[in-house]
């Protein structure tokens, strides 16, 4: 027997929970896009549909599910060194500054709020690694962390296949810190490994600790926020980065949408945000 397919309103109310837990805003022009992305879990946990599904998560409070179905409908696209100019920003503004400025306390604390499988964090400790090795000897936190838990448990593991370990990786990177692993895949070196950290975090939810950073990557997520949830989330970012000179870095298409506590700087090929200073 085929369920009664779901009603504009019943899309509308699953779509309601899905922003108010994760903060991804979906109308019901995605319709396509909720049977594409819940096909695969309704199948998994033995729902004879989406629509069953969909139906079940309204009507009742099943946590497992409702993560597994939240996170099967936030886009997980990331690779390696995403835009360049960026990381060359890092190499040669950001990191140089903000190393001078914790000459005395020697201590970084890099937060990738939205970092999917870990390439993000995985780019970022590469470099460190090869252009700045006096940190070895510095406290340096590379934290990544994102509410899908599957995308944790893989960037934990730190294993590209072939598609994923050539996109946006530069040769030299390739060749100083993988290693082959099995099935054709390759293996981030334990060095580079051991230099980050995961953990499950939802910007929407979950509280912000007192930990305050050096820089905070939250890219190309709030692309796919409310603009109060944006403003929500940007909001106890800026209460996270540790001074007036840290730095908030988003994705090319995002801003801090004239949020005042922030200043833009710009660089030729990139901005970024900072504190404003108080006073
Ligand atoms: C498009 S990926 C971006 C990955 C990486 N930052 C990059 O730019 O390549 C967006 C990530 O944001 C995560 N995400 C969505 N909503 C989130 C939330 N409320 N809290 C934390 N992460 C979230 C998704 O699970 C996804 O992995």
């Amino acid at each position: 027997m085929t369920a009664i397919a779901l009603t504009d309103s019943e899309v509308t109310l699953f779509f309601r929970g899905l922003e108010r837990s994760v903060g991804v805003h979906l109308d019901l022009s995605k319709r396509d896009l909720l049977n594409a992305r819940l096909e695969p879990v309704s199948n998994r946990l033995g729902y004879s549909s989406v629509d069953t599904l969909v139906r079940a998560l309204n009507q009742m409070d099943l946590l497992e599910t409702r993560q597994q179905a939240y996170a099967a409908l936030t886009t997980n696209e990331t690779m390696f060194f995403r835009d360049p100019e960026l990381f060359e920003l890092l190499k040669n503004r950001l990191l140089p500054a903000l190393i001078k400025r914790r000459a005395d306390s020697r201590r970084i604390r890099i937060w990738s709020a939205a970092a999917s499988t870990g390439q993000e964090v995985y780019s970022l400790a590469m470099l460190i690694r090869l252009h700045f090795p006096d940190l070895k000897n510095w406290e340096l936190e590379i934290r990544g962390s994102d509410v899908s838990h599957s995308v944790i448990q893989t960037a934990r593991a730190g294993i590209f296949n072939d598609r994923e370990a050539s996109r946006g990786l530069p040769l030299i990177y390739f060749n100083t810190f993988f290693t082959k692993a099995d099935c054709g895949r390759h293996k981030l070196s334990d060095e580079i490994r051991n230099m980050v950290t995961f953990d499950r975090f939802n910007l929407m939810s979950d509280r912000f600790s007192n930990r305050r950073y050096d820089l905070i990557l939250m890219r190309n997520v709030l692309i796919y926020f409310s603009l109060k949830n944006k403003i929500t989330v940007l909001e106890k970012a800026s209460q996270a980065l540790a001074d007036a000179d840290s730095a908030l870095l988003l994705g090319g298409a995002e801003s801090v949408n004239g949020n005042p506590r922030f200043v833009m700087n710009r660089d030729p090929r990139w901005h970024f945000y900072t504190k404003k200073r108080e006073g």
